[in-house]
């Protein structure tokens, strides 16, 4: 089905082709058109063209209008207002229209794919092999995988990479404390470990062999030289390495399908996966100049980038004893990405607090010449989870929290709020508890991405399953009533009825739904998932006041009945598409 030109796009180009015939030099000018409050839209530009014309912009903005064709189509009518603004408002007709091209679009709704689309390797949900996940990877993993839907959905490719941290000394301990200790990563039920039970191995494991490094100096000597063995590829080292990795996985597994993601073992590229680049990522770097030797160390050295004591601050890509670390692992990724992967825009879903590391990996790329401007690299920072208290957010006894506590949690608490309203939605025990799930996991999702990736944000369970508010689980609700609303329609269908004059809720549930393409394309461009947030929210809020001042089954004539089922129609699937980009369910009946 085809993409559906907007009607503030119809109007734009409108407005421009007045404006050009008016005007011969503004050929191609922007009219600048905004929403409005006074109208359905306001053009600004007419003063800026006027001023370079060294007209009067009200004459000029006269002459323009005089040049619009106004009637039923699309323009019922424009005006000039203030020194040369054009208030313009659309036709009943051209809304419902425009929606009804949208209806017959099935899922895309209308929204065009890119035309020249890129190729994009976006890094989240980059958690660590034996270690506990914690709201930090939360965060990378729920924004990662919106903009990951929001760019696919505007026709942008995809790769995705989970950059996990799977290699480095602390390695060392944990294979010569397995090898000491062999059957300490046995599974109790045989094949079928649970995550919960993977982790708690894992845990136990770094726990005691962690102890073991710091008491005792002989355990230390061996640990280390394992670390030699596994930099070597010594395959007895390895073996045991990727017990270490495989358990993990099943522990991640876990978790993501807790939180409703999909996860492919294949986008799995952990630090690891790059090992084999690592010598001649240093070469390219050393032969160029980009880094030199620097007390044995091979560094990448900044003029803005110093440390409080006023030295330079360098980024090492090579120790001095010859080992690598983070950094010459994402140089060699960046490598890995532009050349074989072809991609032309490198994001990177990550914790606020390691912009720096970013800043300086990003900069080496782009002297070396593996980033420029149409190779581009860009960290989507997000900020820290706090508690109500402010503080970054910590379990009573002061431990980071567990990402799957928190969800149990949230999880719980919705079950709750679904429950209550079960019995009169005449929900069974099994539809509560799938309800509560996507009620809890959508609550927890939304609450991270409806603020700006950037800031910091308290996690308050309470104020996330909120039923009034900017909450997913009130968008929820919107949804299933439109539902219940379509199932006693009984044998009135959504139809649309362009002839019909619409009331002024209508017209603002009309435009704000002739808006979802573009809140996409803009959404996707900054990678700020937030927008679609806001773009729902605002939705589901011309929706209630539509409900207040328009009675849909009860409306005065058939006609009408059908064109106001087509409206909330339209404006679930709306919704249901927008959540599914966020990563969150909609349950028919709630
Ligand atoms: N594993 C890292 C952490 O837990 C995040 C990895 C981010 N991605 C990257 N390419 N450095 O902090």
């Amino acid at each position: 089905m085809a993409s559906v030109t907007s009607l503030s796009d119809s109007v734009q180009q409108q407005l421009a082709s007045a404006l050009s015939a008016t005007l011969p030099e503004a050929a191609g000018a922007d009219p600048l058109l905004r929403r409005s409050d006074r109208a359905d839209f306001q053009a600004n530009g007419i003063l800026a063209l006027a001023k370079k014309a060294k007209a009067n912009p009200r004459e000029l903005a006269l002459r323009v209008v005089s040049e619009v064709a106004t009637g039923d189509e699309l323009i019922k009518d424009v005006e000039v207002s203030g020194p040369g603004f054009l208030n313009v408002t659309v036709s009943d007709r051209a809304i419902v229209a425009n929606l009804a091209a949208r209806s017959a679009d099935g899922a895309r709704l209308g929204v065009p794919r890119a035309e020249a689309p890129g190729t994009t390797v976006i890094d989240y949900a980059q958690p660590n092999v034996a270690k506990e996940m914690h709201v930090g990877h939360l965060r990378s993993a729920v924004i990662g995988d919106a903009v990951v839907q929001i760019l696919e959905f505007t026709g942008e490719k995809v790769v995705r990479r989970h950059h996990i941290g799977d290699w480095g000394t602390q390695f060392g301990m944990l294979i010569q404390y397995l090898d000491e200790h062999p059957s300490e990563l046995d599974h109790k039920g045989g094949d079928g470990v649970s995550g919960e039970e993977a982790m708690s191995n894992l845990d136990r494991l770094y726990k005691a062999a962690r102890k073991l490094f710091d008491s005792d100096e002989e355990f230390k000597t061996r640990a280390r030289r394992r670390v030699v063995d596994l930099q070597a590829g010594e395959p007895r080292t390895l073996a045991t390495w990727q017990r270490f990795v495989d358990e993990s996985k099943i522990y991640f597994f876990s978790v993501f399908e807790k939180l409703d993601m999909e996860v492919h073992d294949e986008d799995i590229v952990g630090e690891s996966g790059y090992n084999d680049m690592l010598h001649e990522t240093c070469r390219l770097l050393e032969e160029s100049g980009v880094a030199v030797r620097s007390e044995g160390a091979l560094c990448v050295f900044f003029d803005d980038i110093k440390g409080p004591d006023g030295n330079p601050v360098p980024l090492i890509v090579q120790k001095s004893d010859g080992g690598f670390g983070y950094a010459a692992t994402d140089l060699s990724a960046i490598r890995d990405r532009v050349f074989r992967l072809k991609a032309d825009t490198l994001l990177y879903v990550v914790d606020a607090r390691q912009a720096l590391h970013f800043r300086m990996v990003f900069e080496t790329a782009r002297r070396a010449g593996w980033l420029n401007d149409t190779v581009k690299a860009h960290q989507l920072a997000f900020g820290t989870i706090l508690g109500k208290d402010g503080k970054p957010f910590k379990t009573r006894a002061g431990e980071t929290v567990k990402l799957e506590d928190l969800l149990d949690e949230a999880v719980d608490r919705a079950t709750a709020v679904v429950r209550e309203k079960a019995e009169k939605v005449g929900l069974t025990e099994d539809e509560i508890v799938e309800n509560g799930r996507y009620v809890g996991v959508g609550a927890v999702k939304y609450a991270d991405l409806s603020t700006s990736a950037v800031r910091d944000y308290k996690f308050d369970l309470d104020q996330m399953v909120s039923l009034n508010g900017d909450t997913s689980v009130y968008l929820q609700y919107a949804y299933a009533r439109v539902q219940s609303i379509l199932r006693k329609a009984g044998e009135a269908r959504p139809a649309a009825h362009p002839e019909l004059e619409l009331a002024p809720a209508e017209r603002a549930l009309g435009l704000h739904l002739d808006r979802f393409a573009e809140t996409l394309r803009e959404a996707g461009a900054s990678y700020e998932p937030h927008k679609l947030a806001a773009y729902l929210y605002q939705l589901a809020s011309a929706l209630t006041t539509f409900y207040d001042q328009c009675p849909v089954l009860k409306a005065d004539t058939p006609e009408q009945v059908e064109n106001r089922l087509f409206l909330i129609d339209l404006t679930a699937r709306t919704l249901h598409q927008g959540m599914a980009l966020l990563g969150i369910r909609t349950p028919d009946r709630l």
